[in-house]
């Protein structure tokens, strides 16, 4: 019973005091500029580029794609299908080749 009434007894002492508080000054907006990251929105020019572009840009500017460690083939093969199967990138299976063979080119071990 205690254990029940208690909060009610603790809201009802408490209520003054929160009802007693010095009203807070207005919220004034006000405008500020921010400066973003300059980001990358065009992939350099190369076979396969527009496969890459319509494939992969609707989630993340080129620019993210671009920011990453270079790697092998294999690594760019792991990384296509992470993003269909994973984070369900509607990749065509048959654009996958040409899409790993641009970002081997780009972004491969020189
Ligand atoms: C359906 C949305 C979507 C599409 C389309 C997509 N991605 Fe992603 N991608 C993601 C998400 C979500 C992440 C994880 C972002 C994070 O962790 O902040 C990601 C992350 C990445 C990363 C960073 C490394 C990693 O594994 O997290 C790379 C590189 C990448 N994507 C490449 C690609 C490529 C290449 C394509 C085209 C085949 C593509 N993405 C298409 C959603 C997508």
């Amino acid at each position: 019973m205690t254990r029940k009434i208690l909060p009610f007894i603790l809201l009802v002492a408490a209520a003054p005091v929160a009802l007693a508080a010095p009203a807070k000054a207005p919220t004034m907006l006000k405008s500020v500029s921010v400066q973003l990251p300059a980001d990358v929105h065009v992939l350099p020019d190369g076979p396969n580029v527009k496969v890459v572009h319509d494939n992969c840009t609707g989630c993340h500017s080129p620019g993210m794609i671009l920011a990453q460690p270079t790697m092998p083939k294999a690594g760019w093969e792991a990384e296509v299908n992470k993003m269909k199967n994973v984070y369900k990138a509607p990749v065509d299976p048959k654009d996958i080749p040409a899409i790993v063979d641009y970002l081997t080119a780009v972004k491969g071990p020189k």
